[in-house]
Order: C-alpha cells, then sequence, then structure tokens
C-alpha cells in the first residue's frame, strides 16, 4: 500500500469546460501526494484495500480562486463605497496601506486576512501586498503558514502617489528582486508575481525595468487596466506616445511576454481586447468592485467571444468580500444586468461559466488547478448544505446552486489545498 494515497467519497461537481458541470453522485476520487490520480463512479480494484473518507451526502467542489486580491486593503472593507476609483484610492487606500510599513501591523492584518480567506473556501489566490519589503514577506509567511498556494507581489510605485507610498525607482527594483528571493523560502506555497500597480503610478523606466526582471526570472506580471474613465483619460496623457492602455503595458514588456494577469478591464477598444486575445492575458473580473466603485459593467461575454481568458477576484477592498461564492454569483447577476440594460447581443453568464470563472478559470494560472481532472492538484472543499432548510429533495447541482447563493463558510465541512486538508 501507498501511504501517500488518500480516497473521498460524496457527490463530486466540477467544471472541465465553462458549458457544463461534470456531475458524479456518490463518486470517489483518489489522490496520490497533491495530484489527483482517479476520479470515478466506482473505486478501481488495486485501491480497495486503501481507506476512503466517506463524506456520505456532502458536495465535493474544487477550491475557488481568487485571482485579483489585496491583503492590505482587508481593514477597509465595506468602506468608502460612495466614491469612485481615483478619489477612493486617495481617501481611503493609499492611507491604510502606509501602515504598512510597520511590521507588526502588517502580521496581524494578514493573519486574519488569510484566514479569512481560507474560511471561505479560497485554496489559490493571486495577492497584492504593497510597496513595502519586509510587510510583503509577512504575506508570503501568512500565506505559508495556512498552506494555501498564492503568487505574492511586492507592489511598485514609482509616481503619482502619496510622498508616504512613494518609492525610489531603483530601490523599488532592488526591494523587488529582494522579494523574489525570499518568497523561494516558502515554496511550494508562494510564488513571487511582478506587481507593477497600475500605469499611473510607475513611470516608463519602472515599468520597463520590471518586464526585465520578469523575464530574467521567468515570473508572471499582474496589474490594474481599463476600470475607470477618469483614469483611461489620465494614462493617455501620461503615455502619449502608447496608442491606449492596454498597449503601455504591452510597451514595457509587461504584457505579451510572461503570463499577466490584468484586472478589471472593463472599458477596453476592439483593439485592446484583439492584444489580450492573441497574448493569452488572463482577465481577473471583480464584479462587486466595479459596483462599488461605479467602475462599470465589464462585457466579460464578448470577451469570452473574443477568446480572453476570464478569471474572477474579490477585489478586496473595492470589493467587500472575500467569498468567491459571492462573487460569481454577483458577476452572473451583473452580466443579467448588461443584458438587459446596455445590450441584447450578450447573453448573460451561466451558473457553469460563473463557477468555471472561480476555478478552472483562475487555476489555470497555477498550473492543472480548479478542476478534478486526472493531474490535476487536489484542491477541494466539502459542502455540508443539511443545515439549509428545504422540504424538498433537490439533486447535487440545485444543492451547489443554492449554496452559491445563499450559503457561507458554515456549510463549509473541510477544505484541502494540494492533497493536505487545511485547519482554521
Ligand atoms: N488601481 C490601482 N490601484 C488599485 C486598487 O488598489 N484597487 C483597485 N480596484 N484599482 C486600483
Ligand atoms: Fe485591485
Amino acid at each position: 500500500m501507498n501511504g501517500n494515497i488518500q480516497i473521498v467519497k460524496g457527490h463530486i461537481l466540477f467544471t472541465k469546460s465553462p458549458e457544463a458541470f461534470t456531475i458524479i453522485e456518490n463518486g470517489y476520487i483518489v489522490v496520490e501526494g497533491p495530484c489527483i490520480q482517479y476520479v470515478g463512479e466506482s473505486l478501481p480494484i488495486e485501491y480497495e484495500d486503501y481507506h476512503i473518507t466517506d463524506y456520505g451526502d456532502t458536495l465535493i467542489i474544487p477550491g475557488f480562486v481568487d485571482t485579483h486580491v489585496h491583503g492590505p486593503q482587508y481593514c477597509n472593507r465595506g468602506l468608502g463605497m460612495d466614491m469612485e476609483l481615483l478619489p477612493w484610492l486617495n481617501t481611503y487606500t493609499f492611507p491604510e496601506e502606509e501602515k504598512f510599513k510597520d511590521t507588526a501591523y502588517a502580521n496581524m492584518v494578514y493573519t486574519s486576512f488569510v484566514n479569512d480567506l481560507v474560511r471561505n473556501g479560497t485554496t489559490r489566490a493571486v495577492i497584492y501586498g504593497t510597496v513595502h519589503l519586509q510587510g510583503t514577506v509577512e504575506l508570503m509567511k501568512a500565506v505559508a503558514d495556512a498552506k494555501i498556494c498564492a503568487y505574492v507581489g511586492k507592489v511598485n510605485m514609482d509616481q503619482n502617489s502619496p510622498e508616504y507610498l512613494l518609492e525610489d525607482s531603483n530601490q523599488s527594483i532592488v526591494d523587488t528582486m529582494q522579494a523574489i528571493l525570499v518568497a523561494e523560502q516558502f515554496e511550494p506555497y508562494v510564488r513571487p508575481i511582478i506587481t507593477p500597480r497600475f500605469a499611473p503610478t510607475c513611470s516608463g523606466p519602472l515599468m520597463r525595468e520590471l518586464g526585465r526582471l520578469a523575464k530574467k526570472y521567468n515570473l508572471p506580471v499582474q496589474s490594474h487596466l481599463s476600470e475607470n474613465r477618469g483614469e483611461i483619460d489620465w494614462v493617455a496623457a501620461l503615455f502619449p506616445k502608447s496608442k491606449d492602455y492596454t498597449s503601455v503595458y504591452v510597451d514595457y514588456h509587461l504584457i505579451g511576454t510572461q503570463p499577466c494577469i490584468m484586472a478589471h478591464c472593463i472599458h477596453l477598444s476592439d483593439d485592446e481586447i484583439d492584444i489580450l486575445a492573441q497574448t493569452n492575458t488572463l482577465v481577473a473580473h471583480c464584479p462587486y468592485s466595479n459596483n462599488n466603485l461605479s467602475s462599470g459593467i465589464a462585457p466579460i461575454r464578448k470577451l469570452l467571444e473574443r477568446g480572453v481568458p476570464i478569471s474572477l477576484g474579490s477585489d478586496i477592498s473595492g470589493g467587500h468580500l472575500t467569498s468567491m461564492a459571492r462573487v460569481l454569483t454577483e458577476a452572473i447577476g451583473l452580466s443579467k444586468m448588461k443584458w438587459a440594460e446596455v445590450d441584447k447581443e450578450y447573453k448573460p453568464l451561466t451558473l457553469s461559466e460563473g463557477f468555471y470563472g472561480a476555478t478552472r478559470g483562475g487555476g489555470q494560472f497555477f498550473g492543472n488547478v480548479g478542476s478534478f481532472e486526472i493531474g490535476y492538484e487536489f484542491d477541494a472543499l466539502v459542502i455540508d448544505d443539511s443545515s439549509l432548510f428545504d422540504m424538498n429533495v433537490r439533486s447535487p447541482l440545485e444543492r451547489l446552486e443554492r449554496w452559491l447563493y445563499i450559503g457561507d463558510d458554515r456549510q463549509i465541512a473541510n477544505r484541502y489545498c494540494r492533497g493536505q486538508q487545511l485547519s482554521i
């Protein structure tokens, strides 16, 4: 017998593609180390002697992936929801991020933040720290202690920022290289990611150097793109040589060279959408944030039809909730409003498309993650929804839909990341 093998049993639901759920009632998943070896209705004979963790009449789904979230904004969630992006950054966000120069403060906030992710079933995340190196190391520690997996980025800002967050351009690069080195200590849980905050707060020379670092260390890149109309006009004025906002990042080799996530992508031209599709740039759609900051409704159906890969982000604290179940149902809701109010050509997102966005859509940034296919890493949530009152018998898919809409962390009976059970 191989001591590295675990077998779980329950009603298994996942999305191999956005179009449909795969549903296996009373099915089995065999996991060896971090990876799935078998998924199916009956247990193959070679596994008969192994212990089975029988989760009975529960739902087993992939762990959630949040591809855009700001750890240092955790204390601000639910505040400042009456402002647009630029005043919101200056009034609420930047003053809070300054506090992360204090490592003890960073430690307290990041520990609670990561615990909230785990509690709500997020097993993978792509996270922004602040400009502070030591503070960002605290974020890496919190992730590794929780045994979830995350890309963690030290943020870069060397212009158009308050004095208290403004970095010297060279020091910004030196600290970024240090953050990349330190992240190695937290493998396999933490991976570094190059994180220019957004074009307005980064000079051309800084972005060029960050593009070089990404290539040299073979690292992915994340930033914000086309979130707010005032922001877009500002970028056009700051970078007159670039054709549009997307081209600013292309011109500095931040889009198109390494794997890349761009948050928001609301007001893009058709040419910009083509660039994202050609460069396989992963969009992090953040519906709560776009709603709260009156940014707009991202054209997700159009992006999907044009071949742009889509994932979902909580964008704490533009968004107010860490729960990716809530984020995915909000994405569906906003897409319905786009269809009803703006353009009947673009159909609303379906439940399976929303679920795919919160699991496999973001999981692809981590490799084989976000699904229960053979060779995928076993990140899973066990949902015991028996406390959600109903007099009727429901199918596993109906039960999942209801839990996504009205459930919360109290129904998450167990969590796994890379085959390891997580504690909260
Ligand atoms: N653009 C630049 N910084 C931020 C941020 O912290 N949150 C959001 N939503 N947009 C940004
Ligand atoms: Fe953001």
